[in-house]
């Protein structure tokens, strides 16, 4: 395994993120040898996916009916530090309504649920990488950090590898969303090449017509150019 360079993802304290600061290690960090279940498994096949775990307009929805919001697919692929495809990578993927809520008992906007919606979803790389899924475009929504903070319309993200051990977990945003500039929790990324990493580009070529818009995210496993992963 490479291991993270710090240097390129947020670090760990950042007091303009209040939760950070209960969160954060006070003490050196220990590495832990993951053993050899953490290294070898579990071991994902295309059997463990489900026909519409990639769809969230309709993985949860009763029959005939679909989620409530701006129709969106988000596409891109999995790389390695050299520019290649990373094939059989599990996307876990899970987001707020059109409304801003999540699905989730703490949860306490008032937004409304949307009964057809949960938010959750999941799909493995292809042979070049690539992925797509379809959902509606999230809500901003606002949360404790100070007296008017609001996280931007966000997905977030876990790429599995072959192991536990390679489990990253990231955030993605969307280009032209005015509230990426004024999150406490974006403003928590070391360059602004960092918040550009983790902004999906419109990309009108993959539109699917008089249906959905389309998002482009690639993530960049290590390397150079390798994507911002949360502490
Ligand atoms: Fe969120």
């Amino acid at each position: 395994m490479t291991p993270l360079d710090r240097t390129r993802h947020p670090p760990a304290l950042t007091p303009g993120y209040f939760s950070s600061v209960t969160r954060a290690p006070r003490e050196g960090l220990i590495a832990l040898d993951p053993g050899e279940a953490g290294m070898t498994g579990p071991v994902f096949g295309s059997q463990a996916i489900g026909p519409l775990d990639d769809d969230l307009i309709r993985n949860a929805a009763l029959p005939g009916e679909q989620a409530i919001g701006p129709r969106i697919l988000v596409h891109g692929r999995v790389l390695d530090e050299s520019g290649r495809g990373v094939p059989g990578a599990l996307l876990e993927i899970w987001q707020a309504n059109a409304g801003g809520r999540y699905r989730h008992a703490r949860d306490g906007y008032p937004a409304p649920l949307d009964p057809n919606f949960s938010g959750f979803g999941r799909v493995l790389t292809g042979e070049d990488g690539g992925y797509r899924f379809d959902t509606v475009m999230p809500g901003a929504y606002p949360f404790p950090n100070g007296p008017n903070a609001w996280r931007p319309a966000h997905i977030h993200f876990s790429v599995f590898g072959l192991a536990f051990a390679q489990r990253l977990v990231t955030q993605m945003y969307f280009e032209g969303d005015p509230m990426i500039a004024r999150c406490p929790i974006v403003a928590t990324l070391p360059t602004v090449q960092a918040v550009e990493a983790l902004t999906a580009r419109y990309d009108p070529a993959r539109d699917r017509p008089m249906d959905a818009r389309a998002y482009r995210f690639d993530i960049v496993l290590r390397g150079r150019l390798a994507t911002p992963m949360e502490p």
